[in-house]
């Protein structure tokens, strides 16, 4: 079973950071513009040899990996570690909460309840005439409608929750399947005059709901006009670790491989014709969750995408595609980088299959069967597809245009991890732009280096014993003793409640200290009190080697700690401050060196002009006026005591 350090020795912060953000060498480290606010100076840093990154702009924080898909995603720790499970392939230790279980099962039970609902209103409700002939009119056979459980949400506001409280399920629980909304007046239906498509996990639970709109109503903007709309998200529905169809298609996908559509109309008029191997994605932006779960059957992806879709430009950014939801209005984009990753990250095979321009899987396949079967086999691994439609979209004849190319595709190639396949992009690269090969390469290498895989730091001797025997990125020996005392001595809670859970810059020994300051030593063990996610934590550190200490020892054993953790962050903070403002100033460099000068020669006294607080110089110069006001008192001592200064 996995644990989060299994997780943190998988996952290198570099490689998660750049998936949101262009990183740029600078120093030791990487800066960039922070993802998190708006800014066009770049003060977000990333330290590899750390596994951590800062922002000092706006947002004054940072953290390591978990807290940033925490920030990234407004999520708290739990969340983030098992979004960065899954994409590390960890499976974490689900000893699992009794109460939780059981909810859960519920809300399963619920959504049975209100599928055989809307599926027996479909089917045998007048009100539901319109329902039947759209599907009609959609050529939808009846086995489908069997197979899939289609329904119908009848136009009312209390039809489901009715049927549900003569079933035993109240409004709450109802609300908690995300199938009700809470109104002024009381609960009221969520679907109402909807198409329902229920939406099942691998092992054919259902997890929530697809509603389509259906034809009379107008399609707009908000909940009443959106052309689907889903169940709230709920603890058994996140529409991003599912794929439509995927309990129908397991074993075709086995045998076959995937091919991911959009729609769930899609989605069945493939499985209706046959083609078994197709699951839907439900119109967002594949995700890492999803590519896992595919996983388990197949390496061999294929992503059937519109024309306009296949089409996007091969651009790098990728945060707002690949972190929410695709805006429907707009043209497709897709994040090829996102896309190539997932391959690398996944060991999977990911292919591209174009559609017709105009034209939906769903229509090509009720129009022409083997038609889609022919597009299947024409899918291209997706750099080929990249490189055809990148170089498609350009004049090669231009040399602007050449190297616009060649901006597009390299991070691309550099994100291959088989050196052989790369080599084989790179070669087609170079002879696509005219340029040398070796060229390339070393531009290459330059993209590579902001993707670098993880090596971990080696530990020196004199280090901790528990820093030698376990990789300090992942652990800090520090934090682990500081939170080995508090949980070992209860002596030392009152102090403990000082302490700020800032000073745990290690996710998972900050939730340990935030449950640990929330937990009330009166009821039951912390240990009990704990997510199960934070027990093998909780183990290795409460079992730490511990000198015995007397109190008095005790107590400043405590403090020495904190005093040390926080002496140590203040040096990682100053490094990376450094870097970033190093790298800002890269430009203005001879200025600032002339500035250190005069503050040098007037002693520091007055080296201040009236400069902007904001400028990174200004910070620059402040920093070197100190470091040279200390230079100067070593000196002067030394000259008065006659004593060699260090
Ligand atoms: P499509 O608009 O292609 O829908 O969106 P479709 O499934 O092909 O349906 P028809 O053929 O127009 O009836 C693709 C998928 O995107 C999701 C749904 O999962 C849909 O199947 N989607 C689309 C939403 O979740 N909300 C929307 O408003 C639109
Ligand atoms: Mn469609």
């Amino acid at each position: 079973m996995g644990t989060i350090e299994d997780v943190k020795e998988r996952i290198d912060i570099v490689d998660l950071v750049s998936q949101y953000v262009a990183l740029k060498k600078a120093g030791r480290g990487y800066t960039a513009l922070c993802p998190f606010h708006s800014e066009r100076t770049a003060s977000f840093h990333v330290d590899p040899s750390r596994q951590t990154w800062h922002c000092f702009g706006a947002c004054g924080t940072g953290g390591d990996i978990f807290r940033f898909i925490m920030k990234k995603d407004g999520v708290e720790f739990r969340d983030a570690l098992h979004t960065l499970a899954e994409r590390a392939g960890v499976a974490l230790d689900q000893r699992r909460d009794p109460v939780e279980d059981a909810h859960r099962a519920r809300l399963y039970e619920i959504n049975e309840a209100a599928a055989a609902f809307f599926h027996s209103t479909l089917l045998e409700s007048d009100a539901a005439h319109a329902a039947r002939a759209y599907l009609e009119e959609r050529r939808l056979a009846d086995s489908s409608v069997e197979r899939f459980q289609l329904g119908y949400a009848p136009n009312t506001w209390e039809a489901l929750l009715q049927h549900l409280a003569a079933r035993g399920f109240d409004a709450k629980d109802v609300r908690n399947a995300g199938l009700a909304v809470e109104g002024d007046r009381g609960a009221y239906d969520r679907f109402r005059h909807r198409l329902m498509f229920p939406i099942r996990d691998d092992r054919g639970r259902i997890a929530g709901f697809g509603g389509r709109i259906l034809p009379g109503d107008a399609l707009g903007a908000g909940d009443v006009h959106a052309k689907y709309v889903n169940t709230a998200q709920s603890p058994i529905f996140d529409k991003g670790s599912l794929l439509y169809a995927l309990d129908l298609a397991k074993d075709a996908i086995r045998a076959q491989g995937a091919v991911i559509v959009e729609g769930y109309m899609d989605a069945i008029a493939a499985h209706e014709h046959g083609f078994a191997n197709v699951v839907a994605s439900m119109g967002t932006a594949l995700t890492e969750r999803q590519v896992t779960l595919l996983k388990r059957y197949t390496r061999s992806l294929t992503l059937a995408l519109d024309a306009d879709a296949a089409g996007s430009e091969a651009t790098l950014r990728g945060v707002e595609v690949v972190a929410g939801a695709v805006d429907r209005e707009s043209t497709p984009q897709v994040d090829w980088r996102g896309v190539i990753r997932q391959q690398e990250t996944l060991a999977a095979d990911i292919r591209v299959l174009t559609m017709p321009a105009g034209r939906d899987p769903d229509e090509t396949i009720r129009a022409d069967p083997d038609r889609w079967r022919v597009l299947v086999t024409e899918a291209r691994p997706v750099l080929d597809h990249l490189f055809e439609t990148t170089a498609s979209r350009h004049d090669l004849s231009s040399p602007r245009e050449r190297s616009e190319v060649a901006t597009q595709l390299l991070p691309l190639v550099a994100a291959v991890g088989d050196r052989v396949v790369q080599s084989h992009y790179l070669q087609r690269l170079a002879r696509i732009v005219q340029v040398d090969e070796q060229m390339l390469r070393l531009d290459l290498r330059r993209a590579r280096s902001a993707a670098a895989p993880r090596r971990p730091a080696s530990t020196g001797p004199g280090e901790l014993d528990i820093a030698r025997v376990v990789n300090p990125l992942v652990h800090d020996a520090r934090e682990e003793f500081c939170l080995a005392l508090l949980f070992r001595y209860p002596e030392l809670r009152a102090e403990g409640l000082d302490i700020t859970p800032e000073l745990f810059a290690q996710s998972e020994n900050r939730a340990l200290f935030d449950a640990w300051l929330e937990w009330s030593d009166e009821g039951e063990s912390f240990e009990a009190s704990l997510a199960p996610d934070l027990r093998p934590q909780f183990e290795r550190v409460v079992n730490l080697d511990l000198p015995s200490f007397d109190d008095d020892a005790l107590a400043r054993a405590l403090r020495s700690t904190i005093g040390r953790i926080e002496q140590q962050r203040l040096r990682l903070a100053k490094r990376a401050s450094v870097a970033v403002i190093a790298d800002l100033a890269a430009a203005g460099g001879a200025q600032i060196a002339e500035r250190a000068l005069a503050a040098w020669r007037s002693g520091g006294h007055d080296a201040h002009g009236p400069e902007d607080e904001a400028d990174p110089a200004a910070a620059f110069v402040e920093d070197m006026e100190a470091g040279l006001k200390v230079h100067q008192q070593l000196l002067e001592q030394q000259r008065g005591t006659g004593h060699p200064a260090r």
